[in-house]
């Protein structure tokens, strides 16, 4: 029997490090990476562990119809799917008087409409055999920010639904695992917070190893939680500063 991981948002960032991570795991034998760059992608196979089978599949997550066909397509071919890792995501932070709805729609279209829609898909084939799904959230999810309101409020949605999902699809041995990255440098931390010097804060390589640690073994007692990953900043910087001193 062969394991089989989806990965979305897989074309860069946290979604890279994440499955350049997840490689290192034997124990996985098929990886699918999905998002809309196929070049993205084709970086992100050459940067894992090449002993796997890893297919690339370029897809807006928003063509919900094209998404519902492509899963149905890996679970028929690999007979079921183990893990669905949804990373992928958008931010174009505003006030609330400058979002428009327009823009209001795209981020709940990719944030929590398509991540629902591949999870539906996903779980008709891990019903079966059980498996692990993990949603990549935010701490803006659970906390205020101020001139971010369509981006937060998505991922207090997937919170929610990461929390609901878990009770909900423990009959069928599936796990739900919620993750909350704090300031991560990434493309889409770039538009958040464009004056920030991203090697002061997390890199999604972190991001990427407490995922794997999660989806391993040791994780067995931390699903349904929202599971914040945030680096200390200020302790970090102080301790090379003292080091640098010593
Ligand atoms: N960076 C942070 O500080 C931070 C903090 C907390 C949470 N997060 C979350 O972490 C996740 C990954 O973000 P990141 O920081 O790594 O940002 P990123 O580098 O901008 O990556 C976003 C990913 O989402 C994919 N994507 C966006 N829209 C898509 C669509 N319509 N269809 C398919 N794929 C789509 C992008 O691929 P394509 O453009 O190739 O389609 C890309 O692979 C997001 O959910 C984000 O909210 C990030």
């Amino acid at each position: 029997m062969t394991n089989t991981c989806i990965i979305t948002g897989a074309s860069r960032g946290i979604g890279r490090a994440i499955a350049v991570e997840l490689s290192k795991h034997q124990e996985i034998d098929n990886f699918i990476l999905m998002a809309r760059s196929e070049d993205g992608l084709v970086e992100t196979r050459d940067q894992m562990d090449g002993q796997h089978n890893i297919q690339v599949v370029a897809i807006d997550l928003t063509d919900y119809v094209q998404v519902k066909e492509q899963v149905h397509l890996i679970g028929e071919e690999y007979g079921t799917i183990d893990m669905l890792i949804n990373v992928a995501g958008y931010a174009n932070p505003k006030s609330l008087l400058e979002t428009s709805v327009e823009d209001w729609e795209k981020t709940y279209q990719i944030n929590i409409h398509s991540l629902f829609n591949i999870t539906k898909e996903t779980v008709k084939f891990m019903k079966n055999t059980g498996g692990k799904i993990l949603n990549v959230a935010s701490t803006a999810g659970s906390s205020s920010r101020p001139g971010w309101s369509a981006y937060a409020s998505s991922k207090a949605a997937l919170i929610s639904f990461s929390q609901t999902i878990s009770d909900e699809l423990s009959d069928y041995n599936i796990l739900v695992y919620c993750v909350s990255p704090g300031r991560c440098a990434t493309e889409l931390r770039k538009v958040l917070a464009p004056d920030e010097d991203p090697t002061t804060i997390m890199q999604p390589e972190h991001v990427g190893e407490v995922v794997s640690h999660l989806l391993s073994e040791d994780g067995v007692c931390l699903d349904g939680q929202d599971i914040v990953i945030r680096k200390q900043v200020v302790k970090s910087m102080k301790k090379e500063t003292a080091n640098k001193t010593s």
